[in-house]
């Protein structure tokens, strides 16, 4: 049973359209509906017509239309003819059209035809599916989402090195490979969320060197990411100026890779606590992994891609002795990609290529996506290259999510060094700001709160542009209880759970929808319409600025509706319709903001 049947009959009943709705889900229904209408005017399937079509953004409190289809990708698709003029053939399809029950007015405009639905069916069919117990599961079961191919996902992000600094572009990493985790999961994939530690490397000879001068293994214990830090910076400056600690250090190195028990030990001791105390504060954003994996984990098989691609006859050694790999189209040794020094010690790229192949072999992933800053875009780009020389025909599953820089990330103790200073900041100038308004109440677990509408604020700021593009870090900007903000979200969200707690008892299964066709609430539905809409153009280009600027516009018709479509007051109907309303936005704003990665607060 399709929408086709419901186009056919003008006259059908509403329990036939609860038929329908058993299978069919908010904005599909009406999808199916007009597509049906289409198919059958045009002698086409129904698929031909469904990405065509789109829920009008809503820009106005007032808007007619609820639906469109643009003409232009129907030309494209070639289901029009692509010569002749755009308006006649989109005026003589509208000719061609009858409205029905379902949909009501059919226009056209620039080369689109413009839907308008019956609101009484948007309100119930939207509001329908709420209060069965799967909330958080609302506005995914779509037709559009469920034509997503599913399989496993492996989400490489953070990836900071030990001992060195935890900048802004591994906060950047961090959030954005939880919300594309967060993303593909809530899709029905099977997400491996990875961490790959800068845990090899020159760095660890150093550092190995220089503990025995520097270290001490008590502050080790209590703060090991910022003692280790501050052995790395000492050592480092004292390499600088002296010879023999350098040597030290290439010696300690040497031992490490050589497996020298000693080195190893004091190695394994400093990853060990370093990724203790890196899950701490993850915990505090609110992130986790599946799986703490490193460079370290591919030394040795980093030698063995070397031999494969000799055997391969994909080596070539250069003149100063490096072993490398030609990319260059004709084969002319102008684009090179070094992947053994000349002493035969693996790159970074070295390892990266035994990862992928070991990643491949171990989990079979369906797609690898790996999130950094856009400095290492040609890293990820000769990487694929290699790997697609090397005929691992996975190489064109890999994908590298690149991002723009962060200026200015700050905290009054200065530059950032640890996460943990970022996070302490955000909730210390949260809890100031909290305490200065009169609204907040005394609550025993203020100061967690206050880190979590922090974290929210972090989170915002970074994904409301488009990725590739830098920002400047803006505490007081960010953390605006009014502008488009993470705090505004988590208000929104809180003020919508205080009105629904208060009213515990008023919402019943049944209510009626002829009570919620006023525009600020038929205007939040045309909203919610493209909820799915925005979940799927997030999964084609993994940015999170669709899902960020959704929910925003839709927590601001939520602040309208609240003035507006007050519950307190009005006769028990009115006041159960309105309830509905309120529990369907608050449940798609949960839901969204926990694929950004925010957890939604009930009070605030
Ligand atoms: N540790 C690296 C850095 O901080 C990032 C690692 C990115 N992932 C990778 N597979 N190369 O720059």
């Amino acid at each position: 049973m399709t929408a086709d049947f419901v186009g056919f009959n003008p006259l059908l009943s509403e329990i036939n359209l609860c038929v329908v709705w058993a299978f069919t889900e908010m904005a599909s229904f009406f999808r199916r509906t007009i597509a049906a209408k289409l198919a059958r005017t045009l002698q086409q399937p129904e698929e031909a017509f469904l990405p065509a079509l789109s829920a009008v953004p809503v820009t106005k409190k007032h808007q007619a239309a609820d639906f469109r289809l643009s003409v232009n990708t129907l030309r494209t698709s070639g289901v029009f003819p692509s010569s002749g003029d755009i308006q006649l053939q989109t005026d003589g399809l509208v000719r061609q059209l009858n409205q029905d029950s379902v949909v009501e007015g059919i226009s056209s405009v620039n080369g689109w035809i413009n839907f308008k639905i019956n609101h009484k069916l948007l309100v119930q069919n939207m509001l329908e599916p709420l209060g069965k117990g799967e909330d958080e599961k609302y506005g995914m079961d779509s037709d559009l989402l469920n034509s997503l191919k599913r399989g496993t996902v492996l989400v490489e992000y953070s990836s900071p090195n030990i001992a060195k600094k935890f900048h802004a572009g591994h906060l950047r990493s961090t959030i954005i490979g939880n919300f594309i985790a967060n993303l593909k999961e809530s899709l029905g994939n099977n997400v491996i969320r990875m961490n790959y530690l800068g845990d090899w490397g020159m760095q660890f000879g150093l550092l190995g060197a220089g503990f025995g001068q520097f270290g001490c293994q008590e502050k080790l214990k209590q703060n090991a990411l910022q003692h280790l830090f501050e052995v790395y910076v000492q050592v480092n400056q004292e390499a600088e100026r002296n010879e023999d600690m350098k040597q030290t250090a290439r010696e300690f190195f040497r031992q490490l890779e050589q497996h020298e028990s000693e080195a190893l030990s004091l190695w394994k001791q400093f990853r060990e606590i370093s990724v203790d105390e890196y899950q701490k504060v993850y915990k505090r954003l609110g992130v986790h992994f599946d799986i703490y994996s490193g460079e370290s984990f591919h030394r040795d098989e980093a030698q063995e891609v070397v031999q494969q691609l000799q055997s391969r006859g994909l080596l070539k050694i250069s003149e100063d002795g490096t072993s490398v790999v030609d990319l260059s189209p004709d084969g002319d040794m102008r684009s090179v990609c070094v992947v053994l020094r000349s002493d035969g010690t693996s790159l970074y790229i070295t390892r990266d290529l035994a990862a992928a192949i070991h990643r491949s072999g171990k989990y079979n992933f369906d797609e690898m996506i790996y999130v950094t800053d856009k400095n290492q875009a040609s890293h990820f780009h000769q990487l694929f290259q290699i790997l697609s020389a090397m005929r691992h025909s996975w190489a064109d599953r890999c994908k590298h999510v690149p991002f723009g820089v962060v200026r200015g990330m700050k905290t009054r103790r200065g530059e950032v060094v640890f996460l943990e200073d970022v996070l302490d900041e955000a909730r210390s100038r949260m809890l100031h700001n909290m305490s200065q308004t009169k609204t907040t109440k005394q609550m025993d677990d203020i100061e967690d709160m206050a880190e979590k509408v922090g974290v929210s604020a972090l989170i915002v700021q970074d994904f409301n542009g488009p990725l590739l593009s830098g920002y400047k870090f803006d505490w007081d900007r960010m953390l605006q209880a009014h502008g488009d903000t993470g705090v505004f979200l988590q208000y929104t969200h809180a003020r919508l759970c205080s009105l629904i707690k208060r009213n515990e008892g008023v919402e019943a299964s049944a209510f009626d929808p002829s009570l919620l066709l006023q525009q600020t609430s038929v205007a939040i539905l045309q909203h919610l319409l493209r909820y799915d809409e925005v979940l799927y153009q997030s999964t084609q280009d993994l940015q999170p600025k669709h899902l960020v600027n959704f929910l925003l516009k839709l927590s601001h018709l939520i602040a309208s509706a609240h003035k507006e479509l007050p519950v307190k007051g009005s006769s028990p109907d009115v006041a159960q319709a309105r309830l509905r309303l309120f529990s369907g936005a608050r449940s798609v704003l949960a839901n969204g903001m926990r694929i950004l990665g925010i957890t939604p607060l009930e009070k605030m």
